[in-house]
């Protein structure tokens, strides 16, 4: 069947949408702003550390506050769930175990370890660490505060900083 001009004209605006598309990296909902989860700007409280003594990824700040709660076992630190490439957010992937970051393609595409540590795509850092501390509670009780407006760089060897994870035991 012949090519008519019009049909020629939409083919040929669908393919140059898709190649910019593809330049700048697949955008999902998330990457409106509006639908992103965004770091906190102020303190905030995540409950006992008794609660975290179970090692894994807690979830429960993710949508709220912008941040990845980890948990070793042994020590607990608070990730910031900002990609460390432009600023989009991050997303974990249970089956492969790791940390996506929204914005696929060849531009971007990055992923990150359990622990932060960037391993495919254009971000060149880890996932930052956010401050934490224990404080008193409404209750009285000791609980964890984090602090997302004072962060800790791995490249900048700010990991070993007592403020950037915290003993479970
Ligand atoms: S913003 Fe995350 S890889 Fe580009």
């Amino acid at each position: 069947m012949p090519l008519t001009r019009r049909a020629f004209t939409i083919l040929a605006t669908g393919s140059i949408a898709l190649t910019v598309l593809g330049e700048q990296g697949f955008a999902g909902p998330m990457d409106n702003p509006a639908n992103r989860p965004s770091l906190a700007k102020e303190p905030f409280n995540i409950g006992p550390k008794s609660k975290y003594k179970e090692a894994g990824l807690y979830q429960d700040f993710k949508k709220d506050k912008g941040v990845w709660v980890v948990s070793d076992g042994k020590q607990l630190t608070v990730l910031s769930a900002t990609c460390t490439h432009i600023g989009a957010t991050t997303n974990w992937n249970d089956g492969k175990k790791q940390f996506q970051c929204e914005r696929q393609g060849p531009k971007h595409g990055s992923t990150f370890d359990l622990d932060g540590t960037n391993t495919a795509g254009k971000a060149t850092r880890p996932l930052e660490r956010c401050s934490l501390k224990l404080v008193k509670g409404a209750n009285g009780a000791e609980e964890v505060e984090v602090d997302p407006t004072t962060r800790f760089r791995k490249d900048k060897d700010e990991w070993s900083n007592p403020a950037s994870s915290l003993p479970l035991g």
